[in-house]
């Protein structure tokens, strides 16, 4: 399998999914506080990419191999949640933090994109841990122009989180997408400059790092007792993770970060109008 190279038939409708993804998260924003369950952030955006965007909510249903299929319409992970967690009937709790990751499939073609979003007011390590997050995923973004290679943006964004003094999570990674979920390349958040695939105008990837405020090791959670739901992956130390997740179009002249809306939070002050031209 190779690299799926976008025509600009193909770049459209992947603005269109990407944008709608992006929207998913602003129509949450305002319900995502103190005493909401994410079993009932998972129903609203359920509802709203299909009855009102008239999309598909990719990840419910979806079965990657060994894998059981995934429940829910969203992901929502919580605290020491890595990735993948699951929607339940637990109600959010001032200093909690929270990544919500929407996939939408329309006309087709997948778009991705996540968020943090802190509780109440956070502390201020849970705060740091969501903004550096943020950063180094731009860091990684800022790399991406035809002729840089993949190691170039791996490297950025684990030189930036480990001078933060927290670790990136090694064992899952950004991916192309497209009218598949989960396409080549495997996007590592860390790395060597000058190494790995080099970019092409058309290559559409995201770049998620996941991002911990201790350790880097993970394991499946396994709550007491309970078997083993598939999917909920957490710090093995139990510390904090973080991530943010955008879907990025590789252009002539760098890069178009797809996964936008009215609601997007604006990039760092380091992204300068020089690099952000696409
Ligand atoms: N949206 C995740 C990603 O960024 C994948 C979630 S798969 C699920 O790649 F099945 F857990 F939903
Ligand atoms: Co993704
Ligand atoms: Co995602």
């Amino acid at each position: 399998m190779t690299i799926v190279i976008k025509n600009a038939e193909e770049i459209a409708a992947m603005r269109e999914a990407c944008r709608l993804a992006s929207e998913v998260l602003d129509m949450l924003t305002p319900h995502v506080r103190a005493g909401v369950t994410t079993l009932e952030i998972d129903r609203l955006a359920h509802d709203y990419m299909v009855n009102v965007q008239g999309g598909v909510p990719a990840t419910l249903n979806y079965q990657p191999p060994g894998y059981p299929p995934y429940p829910a319409s969203l992901c929502t992970s919580l605290n020491d949640v890595v990735c993948h967690g699951i929607p339940d009937e637990r109600p959010l709790k001032n200093g909690d933090i929270l990544n919500i990751d929407v996939t939408i499939i329309k006309n087709g073609f997948h778009g991705d994109n996540s968020r943090m979003f802190v509780i109440g007011e956070g502390s201020i390590a849970a705060r740091r841990l969501c903004q550096i997050t943020y950063e180094a995923m731009w860091k990684g973004i800022v790399k991406v122009r035809p002729g840089a290679r993949l190691g170039d943006i791996g490297h950025a964004i684990q030189t930036f989180a480990e001078n933060a003094g927290f670790s990136i999570v090694r064992e899952f990674c950004g991916h192309g997408v497209g009218r598949r979920f989960h396409e080549e390349p495997q996007v590592l958040h860390y790395g060597r400059p000058g190494t790995l695939e080099e970019l092409q105008p058309g290559m559409i990837f995201t770049i998620e790092p996941m991002i911990n405020a201790g350790r880097r090791e993970i394991k499946e959670d396994r709550k007491g007792n309970r078997p083993y739901d598939g999917w909920t992956i957490v710090t093995r130390d139990r510390s904090l993770s973080a991530q943010w997740e955008h879907t990025v179009l590789v252009t002539d002249s760098g890069y178009e970060v797809l996964t936008l809306s009215a609601g997007s939070p604006p990039p760092p002050a380091f992204v300068t109008a020089a690099t952000a031209a696409s």
